[in-house]
């Protein structure tokens, strides 16, 4: 006779935006794990990006006086582990095996924390590293970038490249919390600050027309830089994010559908031709404008809406064309998204300010169509 049963497990999915985390009168991090301490002093195992700790010297010493200061709660499990920052953190199988070489020789059970401090890219080696370790090590991660405290540091999934494939081995894991500190913002270049605007962008377009509607009026702060701005606009990015995760009803992803990923399936493809020149961020912003043309051919968008949007995505700085748009093998993203959502093709698309429609075919005339467009923009304003 088949026996069945139902597991229901319940998890909090939670972020913390705080400024400052390792001050001693920051009591985010403290407070957090003292939630849960028991009769012993908990162990930590920091893991950093080298180029976090590079920009700020002194974090290493900022730590070690916060866990001093904890009066013995809180024990530093070894001196902080760094790891290369960037993807070359997710291209290094070895990587693996030292973060487990570390947890072991720190005796790290599944009742310490391993954290995580870094670009997104270090969030994914090292959140796959502790929950491969003991079957689960309870994992905090602090996102450094404005991408990753407002879009992929605050998911539930982390992972490493294999086979030349872009996480093509992780785990879906609920971390057990998520402190965004803003104050490492600060570090960032350029580039950097700017990538993360576009995922809140994108987030406001298929679930918040509000949010859309305060980031356009909020276009010459956003433009500049400004960090209040772009605190702000991580803050809403995350809370609308981990809010899709924990109530669309497929946190783990086993259906196709990924709103997420709304402007991602040329982005996607784009980074890859461009041999990582053009950064995530940058072809998000193309992948989106070109999208929004696309619907305007479908007669899924008004012309006028998407003028807007993408007037608005090019005030803030980021291009809506690139010259590796030329490359017929653009196309060829589509199949490839399709693979990446392991099932039907499914493209989130937007009808109108805040709404999402997802399609399952899409046009190959319309698509060139909207490249197109955007070249002829772009040559129109250059002139
Ligand atoms: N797990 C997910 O759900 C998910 C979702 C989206 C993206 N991602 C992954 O995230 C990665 C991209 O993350 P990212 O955009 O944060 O970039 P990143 O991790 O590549 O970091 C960008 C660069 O900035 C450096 N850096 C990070 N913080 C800094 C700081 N405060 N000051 C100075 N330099 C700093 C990094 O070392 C790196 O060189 C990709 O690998 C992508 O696959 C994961
Ligand atoms: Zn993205």
């Amino acid at each position: 006779m088949v026996s069945q049963h139902t597991i229901r497990l319940e998890f909090s999915h939670r972020v913390f935006p705080t400024r400052d985390v390792f001050a001693s009168e920051n009591r985010v991090l403290s407070d957090l794990i003292g939630d849960h301490a028991e009769d012993r002093p908990t162990k930590i195992l920091f893991i950093a990006d080298a180029n976090v700790l590079a920009a700020r010297p002194m974090l290493a010493s900022e730590i070690a006086d916060f866990c001093t200061a904890s009066g013995g709660n809180i024990l530093l499990a070894a001196p902080i582990f760094p790891v290369p920052g960037g993807e070359p953190a997710k291209n290094d199988w070895s990587l693996v095996e030292k973060i487990w070489a570390e947890i072991n020789r720190a005796k790290l059970d599944r009742h310490c924390y391993v954290v995580a401090i870094g670009g997104g890219a270090v969030l994914d080696l090292v959140g796959f590293a502790a929950a491969t370790a003991h079957r689960g090590i309870r994992h905090i991660r602090m996102p450094t970038t404005t991408l990753s405290q407002g879009d992929g540091g605050v998911g539930v999934k982390n992972g490493v490249n294999f086979f030349g494939k872009k996480n093509w081995i992780g785990t879906f894991t609920i971390p057990f919390a998520i402190i965004n500190d803003y104050a490492f913002l600060d570090l960032l270049p350029e580039r950097e600050k700017r990538a993360g605007i576009i995922e809140a962008i994108k987030v406001a377009l298929i679930r918040d027309a509000d949010f859309f509607y305060e980031l356009e009026a909020n276009a010459p702060a956003l433009a500049a830089l400004e960090i209040a701005a772009l605190e702000r606009v991580v803050e809403r990015g995350a809370e609308l994010h981990i809010e899709h995760i924990a109530t669309s009803g497929d946190p783990f992803e086993f259906g196709s559908a990924r709103p997420l990923d709304f402007g991602h399936w040329i982005a996607h493809k784009l980074e890859q031709v461009s041999d990582f020149a053009v950064g995530h961020g940058e072809a998000v912003a193309i992948g989106i404008a070109a999208d929004l043309f696309y619907s305007v051919e479908a007669g899924i968008l008004d012309e006028e809406t998407a003028q807007r949007i993408i007037g608005f995505i090019e005030k803030i700085g980021f291009a809506t064309y690139s010259e590796y748009l030329k490359n017929d093998v653009i196309l060829q993203g589509l199949e490839e998204f399709r693979e990446h959502l392991g099932g039907e093709l499914t493209i989130t698309l937007v009808p109108e300010i805040g709404k999402k429609l997802e399609v399952h075919e899409m046009n190959r005339e319309h698509i060139l169509t909207a490249l197109r467009r955007l070249q002829e923009r772009e040559s129109s304003t250059c002139s």
